[in-house]
């Protein structure tokens, strides 16, 4: 079967305390070996908090995993409070930014617009995450296009089922919608991805990549975890 060169496995750290100050940096570090491990047939990418991005960045190996925000505000650079603009992830360290995450929904097309432009001007990727096929329709219609849009039905998000085997029918839906209003938007799916089965369903459903947290983050061995992941990635692709 036809599937990326290098699947993208993202590792969005939230605000789980595991994951957050020196936590982060242990965790991206874990996150880190896992990823160098796959040797470059997998792609992996940890979106950590922004007050973390800088001291991630630092601290690991940019060729072997990217660093994103979670979230980035539209304010520019100047007379304005209390905000977190794309150029100050971008100086941190951040190759790319979350955008309307379910935790962190922005609300209506304009909006995502808006973030998406603020994120393109400082050369940041997007991943604009949408509910269900027909928001990720309409995001893929969306000027500038995003990067990638990442489908996850919020009531899957932190469980034990994963959407790749819940949800089935809404990846493929998504898959092809996106596809047919922009062949280039690449497509992730999130949501209780627990095992390596989880990742390479999501990828045999013609997704690029994932988005995962709870599994990893909160796993007693997170680079086993992440590791067990990617090997569902990498037997999706010799299958
Ligand atoms: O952004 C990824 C996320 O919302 C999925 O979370 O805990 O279900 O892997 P989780």
């Amino acid at each position: 079967m036809l599937l990326p060169m290098t699947p993208l496995i993202i590792v969005n750290f939230k605000t789980y305390k595991e994951a957050t100050g020196e936590n982060a940096v242990r965790l991206a570090k874990q996150c880190e070996a896992a990823a160098k491990k796959a040797k470059g047939k997998v792609k992996v990418a940890v979106a950590v908090q922004a007050t973390d991005i800088s001291k991630v960045a630092v601290a690991v190996d940019a060729k072997a995993i990217e660093v994103f925000a979670q979230h980035i505000d539209t304010a520019e650079q100047g007379k304005f409070t209390g905000f977190v603009t794309a150029a100050a992830v971008k100086e941190a360290g951040a190759v790319g930014t979350l955008v309307n995450h379910a935790e962190h929904k922005l609300g209506n097309a304009e909006a995502i617009a808006k973030h998406i432009t603020a994120a393109q001007e400082k050369k940041l990727n997007t991943v604009v995450c949408a509910a269900n096929w027909q928001e990720a329709t309409a995001v893929a219609a969306t000027k500038p296009a995003p990067d990638y849009i990442a489908i996850e039905p919020p009531e899957l998000i932190g469980g034990k089922v994963s959407v790749s085997s819940a949800k089935p029918e809404v990846v493929l839906y998504s898959v092809a919608a996106v596809k047919k209003a922009n062949n280039a938007i690449k497509v992730l799916c999130g949501a209780g991805i627990n095992s390596g089965q989880d990742v390479k369903k999501a990828l045999e459903l013609g997704t690029e990549g994932i988005l995962v947290a709870s599994s990893v983050v909160l796993a007693k061995e997170p680079e086993k975890a992440l590791a067990g992941l990617i090997s569902g990635a990498e037997k999706a692709y010799n299958s």
